[in-house]
């Protein structure tokens, strides 16, 4: 069963509680919540305290993706504002295994998200560590960009990856550019998690959105 997670980015943040809501309303499984620094990505959007304050907007899980430099400085301060699990991108994190350490010491999920160019090798070390990783079928940074068809190949090995390792419960997932066309081709390259922001905060009927992609 693939899991949906709207992607917030593309909501109106004008009424960010209300948008939350009607996410769940229209069927969504989890609320992603893209966290941007300006740095690690050319763009920002918003910290733990606007979180907190939309946080009652739903019970849905909230799925944050940290696209930020040494996230480890602001783990605690997400768990405390309401994120249930959390993503950190390889490529922003120095010691990689320990800030995995440092969400599950949280007693949540551990994800690491890995940009298009970056390979399997910097997650193949600490698969057993992890819950989830994140495959970036776009360059982070915005909402609304074209689905980047090459990583295809590193989803099929990543799933041939946790199934030669036996490893139950692992979620794959994928973020950008994931509309009804790009979903099957992710889905029948072994993602379990479809983040879309533009496909279901763009779609006139955000329910049916949501029951397309899945
Ligand atoms: C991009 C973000 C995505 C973004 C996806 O850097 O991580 O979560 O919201 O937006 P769409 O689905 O419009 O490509
Ligand atoms: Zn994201």
């Amino acid at each position: 069963m693939t899991i949906i997670a709207p992607s917030i980015l593309s909501a109106d943040f004008g009424r960010l509680a209300d948008e939350i809501a009607d996410a769940d309303r229209s069927g969504g499984d989890w609320i992603h919540v893209d966290i941007m620094d300006g740095h690690f990505v050319p763009n920002l959007t918003f910290g733990p305290v606007v979180m907190g304050a939309v946080r009652q907007a739903t019970k849905l899980p909230f799925d944050v993706h940290l696209m930020i430099q040494e996230p480890e400085r602001y783990i605690a301060d997400f768990v405390r504002a309401g994120a249930d699990r959390i993503t950190v991108h390889a490529e922003a994190c120095v010691h990689l295994h320990r800030v995995i350490h440092m969400i599950k010491e949280q007693g949540i999920p551990a994800g690491v998200a890995l940009n298009p160019a970056t390979p399997l090798n910097a997650v193949k070390h600490v698969l057993e560590d992890l819950d989830l990783v994140l495959c970036m079928t776009v360059n982070p940074g915005f909402g609304g960009q074209a689905f980047i068809p090459a990583v295809l190949p590193k989803l099929r090995e990543l799933r041939r990856m946790v199934e030669a390792r036996g490893l139950d419960g692992f979620l794959i997932q994928v973020d950008g550019g994931i509309n009804k066309e790009t979903a099957p081709l992710v889905k029948e390259a072994g993602a379990d998690v479809l983040v879309a922001g533009n496909a279901v905060f763009a779609h006139p009927d955000r329910a049916a959105a949501i029951a397309e992609l899945r």
